[in-house]
């Protein structure tokens, strides 16, 4: 039995060496961030049939609007279409200062976008997935919420407003 020895040049090797050394540190980064400090990239919270899901009478979203789940917290159920003309379902909320309010948003058709100014709520609206993300409004006054993805003609007068009392 011969033995032979492969031939690799020292710069290969080298890269070689490196390359496995960043594959194990990235994955421990990763994993430390995953398991160590809890962050996760974000998940589909629901799957739904966009062709029912602004109609059919056990889904949230036909009968958009605000249900109060305790004092001074909401769930907020949001239909965004462009079909028959672009806007959201509700077209303005109205809660308390000091509510938390947790948004559920989707599309019956197109992708759209959901952005509430002066908020760092800022996502796209997927047909068939369900969006959702929970703001604090301590401030009053008016927060416009605004399609921020290109949708159609009516792309621009896409808009809706939360109005925050004293
Ligand atoms: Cu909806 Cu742009």
């Amino acid at each position: 039995m011969s033995t032979q020895k492969m031939h690799i040049d020292v710069y290969e090797r080298n890269w070689l060496i490196f390359s496995a050394i960043l594959l194990v540190l990235f994955a421990t980064a990763v994993s430390v961030a995953a398991f160590g400090m809890g962050i996760q990239v974000p998940a589909p919270e629901q799957r739904v049939d966009p062709r029912t899901v602004a109609t059919d009478p056990s889904s949230p979203w036909s009968n958009p609007g605000l249900r109060e789940i305790a004092p001074g917290k909401y769930d907020a159920y949001i239909l965004a279409h462009a079909i028959p003309n672009w806007e959201y379902l509700p077209k303005e909320l109205t809660v308390p200062a000091g509510s938390v309010v947790t948004f559920y948003v989707t599309s019956s058709d197109v992708q759209h976008g959901f952005k509430i100014q002066n908020t760092n709520a800022n996502f796209m609206v997927i047909p068939g997935q369900v969006s959702k993300l929970t703001i604090h409004f301590d401030k009053p006054g008016t927060y416009n919420y605004i399609c921020t993805e290109y949708c159609g003609s009516g792309h621009g007068v896409m808009y809706g407003a939360i109005t925050v009392t004293p």
